[in-house]
């Protein structure tokens, strides 16, 4: 791909813009030798006013997401994208969220421009458990791990019940819940289905990978290798 096809694609300006960059010695080797706009490159290799270049088409990003973001390109109030650099919105092909989590959810969300790959995730085939840590309004009653567990459980206005999901008792008012599938609202759902309420909700983990080294409002690129081996070993 042209450079200057390249660097449009990943958000760093217009052609017009990449173009006038690259005249001016914007782009570089690791070497510290500047690229011209027909060199021959390696993606490795560039730097961006010193800095490495953002990851080619194929990128899998992990985010810790704060309570009040929304998964969302176009809500008016704060936006998950806000917490990324800002040149990731005019991504081409566009970076976007793996599944959602609801606005006053924290947690686990990755992002990608790899149709294929958002597809292998969310898929119901593929089964990856999602662990969600919950913060209750009420005193469990006790049945609830059964109840979750009997693959039984019809939501209002749904046709199917849901799958089979473990809940852990953390202690009266905490809990852990590990779902194989992603209702709209679906842990808040099946609580206000036991009659309680979700004070709040933090997502820990899908498959294998976790948050660690992340704080709220931190994220990562995740390496191909990573990705393959904690979410479809
Ligand atoms: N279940 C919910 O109710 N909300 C989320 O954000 C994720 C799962």
């Amino acid at each position: 791909m042209k450079l200057v096809k390249l660097l449009a694609n990943l958000g760093y300006g217009s052609r017009k813009d990449v173009t006038r960059l690259i005249r001016n010695g914007w782009l570089t080797r690791r070497d510290g030798s500047t690229v011209g706009l027909d060199d021959a490159y390696t993606h490795e290799d560039l730097l961006v006013d010193d800095e490495p270049i953002d990851p080619a088409q194929g990128v899998l990003i992990l985010l810790n997401k704060p309570i009040g973001y929304t998964c969302s390109t176009k809500d008016p109030g704060r936006v998950v994208y806000d917490l990324l650099p800002e040149r990731f919105r005019y991504r081409n092909p566009v970076l976007s969220t793996v599944g959602r989590l609801d606005r006053d959810t924290s947690g686990l969300l990755m992002l990608t421009d790899d149709g294929q790959l958002l597809h292998r995730i969310i898929s119901p085939k593929a089964e990856l458990p999602k662990v969600y840590e919950v913060e209750l309004a009420e005193d469990l009653r006790g049945d609830e791990a059964a109840l979750f567990a009997a693959g039984t459980l019809l939501l209002e206005s749904e046709t199917t019940p849901l799958a089979p999901a473990v809940m852990e008792t953390i202690d009266a008012r905490h809990a852990r819940l590990t779902l194989i599938e992603g209702r709209y609202h679906q842990v808040r759902r099946m609580f206000a289905a036991t009659g309680n309420r979700v004070l709040s909700l933090h997502r820990s983990r899908t498959g294998n990978l976790d948050l660690s080294g992340l704080e709220p409002g931190q994220w990562r690129i995740v390496p191909r290798d990573e990705a393959e081996a904690k979410l479809f070993a």
